[in-house]
């Protein structure tokens, strides 16, 4: 059986979805870059191993990035999953993972990377919004697009109907993509 380590920096309701949608696969350790993500005392709650490695305790992104590498590869997973992870990653981390490192974005990728995607996808007028898993590489949401999900975009939403909106979807779209890699 394949295992997996997902990385949070939050609320972890994508981890959620993932731990909870029974996938054919472990999950070794559940990580986070800040030591009060909610995501941490759901995952603890169900017996998986939680890690913090706090960016703040560290110099810079390359003694972070060696500390979270050291955390991930004693669990050696078969796919690391960002799921919510709001930090940058070096080139030398992503390319250490690379074909096995993966991320949710909330918009259709390539529209609206970065972050506030759900303003800007307001902003623009676009009458389609949604979320995209892709893989990682070094350029920030730019990696190859594995699968997206698309929603409606209504005359009356504000950002945070949309983001409920997208989010209903996200929930839906990691765990089925996930569940396809996990099976190989
Ligand atoms: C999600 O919208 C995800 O697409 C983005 O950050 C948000 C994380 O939410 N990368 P959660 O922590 O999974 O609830």
């Amino acid at each position: 059986m394949k295992s997996y380590v997902i990385l949070i920096s939050g609320r972890g309701s994508n981890m959620r979805s993932l731990l909870e949608a029974n996938l054919p696969g472990r999950c070794v350790a559940v990580i986070s870059n800040r030591p009060d993500a909610a995501g941490l005392v759901f995952a603890a709650a169900r017996g998986i191993p939680t890690v913090v490695v706090d960016h703040k305790a560290f110099e810079n992104r390359e003694a972070f990035d060696a500390a979270l590498l050291e955390a991930i590869e004693s669990h050696q997973p078969d796919l690391l999953i960002l799921a919510g992870f709001m930090r940058l990653l070096t080139e030398a981390f992503v390319r250490r993972f690379e074909g096995r490192i993966l991320n949710i974005h909330p918009s259709l990728l390539p529209a609206f990377p970065g972050l506030h995607t759900h303003k800007a996808a307001l902003t623009a007028g676009v009458p389609v919004h949604g979320c995209t898993v892709h893989w990682v590489t070094p350029s920030l949401d730019a990696g190859p697009i594995i699968l997206q999900a698309s929603v409606p975009v209504h005359a009356d939403d504000t950002e945070d109907t949309l983001a409920a909106r997208v989010l209903e979807q996200e929930h839906l779209l990691y765990p089925k993509v996930v569940r396809k890699l996990l099976e190989g």
